[in-house]
């Protein structure tokens, strides 16, 4: 038997919490409303999909957003000067640059201009530095939404031996460092593999968890994981059925049900809950800004 971890409700569950928190701390004490903002480049249509998501989640909990959409031609120049402006902007609490951004512009230059006390994806290395010596800051909104998905479902990840695939600073980085961190939502064994680990099968035919973010749809298969495992699919990818678009995960659905404990379903599964923890991150920096 297969559960399926249902991202979609949970992030409900959580909207009703934060709604309240926002009620009780924000629209009660007639605080400033949280203010996101966005920077995209260019016209990547499944970029456009996560950031209009972002937005219009924003707007579900009444919190304020404003996207900058630039040229895809922009120099890092320009871009570097836009950021500036958010950072300036005093009524902008926290930003995220969408990524990924055109190759003419080094994501790292980028990185390194968000002022760290706005950068409520955690990709600065003053916040990716703190996340790793587990002091607090803002923690990287698909990793922290894997973490909350397995601690709602009560699934302890204490001892047990975690495959990472994918090294990315998105997914694949964070959760490796959070899963491994000293404290209640970590203190698991993580093994880190990538485009270079040989014979990736020796490890997750051993893994109790995997967690796998590659952008390669139906890359894991049943006959590569052990039966009774906790399978979490953070792939995201259009592929084409009968003329259709649809979304296909990094696993290969049909063969990992049945064989797996549980399972996270695309789209459904860790979708929705890193876009929630986005919110989370802004309501924190917005707190750190009303102070
Ligand atoms: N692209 C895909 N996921 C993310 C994310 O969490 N943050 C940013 N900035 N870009 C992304």
């Amino acid at each position: 038997m297969t559960q399926l971890l249902n991202g979609n409700r949970l992030a409900i569950e959580i909207k009703k919490e934060i709604s309240k928190e926002i009620d009780k701390n924000i629209r009660n004490k007639k605080n400033r409303i949280p203010h996101l903002g966005i920077i995209l480049l260019g016209n990547n249509s499944s970029s456009i999909t996560y950031v209009n998501s972002k937005i219009k989640e924003c707007k579900n909990l009444g919190i304020r957003s404003t996207l900058v959409h630039l040229t895809v031609e922009i120099s890092e120049l320009e871009l570097l000067k836009e950021i500036q402006k958010m950072n300036e902007n005093s009524l902008i609490d926290g930003f995220i640059i969408q990524l990924p951004i055109p190759k003419h512009i080094n994501t790292d230059n980028i990185i390194l201009a968000i002022n760290p006390k706005k950068d409520v994806d955690g990709f600065h290395p003053e916040n990716f530095g703190k996340m790793s010596l587990n002091m607090k800051t803002f923690l990287p909104a698909t990793a922290l939404g894997i973490l909350v998905l397995l601690e709602r479902y009560k699934i302890k990840i204490s001892g047990k031996n975690t495959v990472v695939i994918g090294r990315s600073r998105i997914v694949g980085l964070p959760i490796s460092i959070l899963m491994s961190r000293k404290n209640y939502l970590g203190n698991s064994t993580v093994t880190l593999t990538h485009s270079y680990t040989k014979n990736i099968e020796n490890y997750t035919k051993n893994a109790d968890i995997i967690i796998i973010s590659v952008g390669i749809p139906g890359f894991l298969t049943g006959k590569m994981i052990k039966k009774g495992s906790i399978i979490i699919d953070v792939g995201i990818n259009k592929v084409k059925n009968k003329k259709k678009i649809i979304l296909k995960g990094d696993v290969d659905f049909n063969s990992v049900y049945g064989k797996a404990s549980y399972l996270t379903p695309v789209p459904g599964g860790v979708g929705p809950m890193t876009r929630i923890m986005l919110i989370k991150n802004i309501l924190i920096a917005a707190a750190l800004n009303n102070k």
